[in-house]
């Protein structure tokens, strides 16, 4: 099974990334994005919880696109990870309007950050 997603999911992901160039920050380049350790791992964690219910890559769903997230906060440093974490396991609203994303107190600090980091490298 793996054998077979990791491969579309680099060709995916290498689809995305021949799209527009809007960067903001050229420092941060995402191109090396599926060889980065935090990718995959940050990747399973996402796959695994309920995290695609409400967002999607690409395209904002009940929540806003992990694209569009990864464009907010790109080049955010270690302590706006955190923070981005703590969201995900508290909850919250009002960042980007009015829906709400459900607490999940289940999830590590640790495995959130991953998650985050993951969702960062997704900036097209
Ligand atoms: C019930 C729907 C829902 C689920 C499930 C959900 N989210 Fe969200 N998420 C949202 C909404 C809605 C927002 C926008 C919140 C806001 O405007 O402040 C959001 C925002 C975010 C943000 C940006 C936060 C910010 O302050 O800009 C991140 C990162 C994120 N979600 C990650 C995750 C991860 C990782 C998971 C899985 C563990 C997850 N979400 C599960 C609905 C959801």
């Amino acid at each position: 099974m793996k054998k077979i997603i990791l491969p579309l999911l680099s060709l995916a992901l290498l689809t995305a990334c021949g799209g527009s160039e809007t960067s903001s920050s050229p420092e941060k380049k995402t191109a090396e994005a599926p060889k980065d350790p935090a990718y995959q791992n940050g990747l399973e964690l996402v796959a695994k919880s309920d995290c695609l219910t409400c967002h999607k890559i690409n395209d904002p769903f009940t929540g806003p696109s992990y694209a569009a997230v990864a464009e907010k906060y790109a080049g955010a440093d270690a302590a706006k990870i955190t923070d981005l974490a703590h969201k995900i396991i508290k909850g919250g609203m009002g960042v980007w309007g009015s829906a709400m994303m459900t607490p999940h107190p289940m999830i590590s600090q640790e495995d959130a950050e991953a998650m985050v980091k993951y969702i960062l490298l997704l900036k097209k």
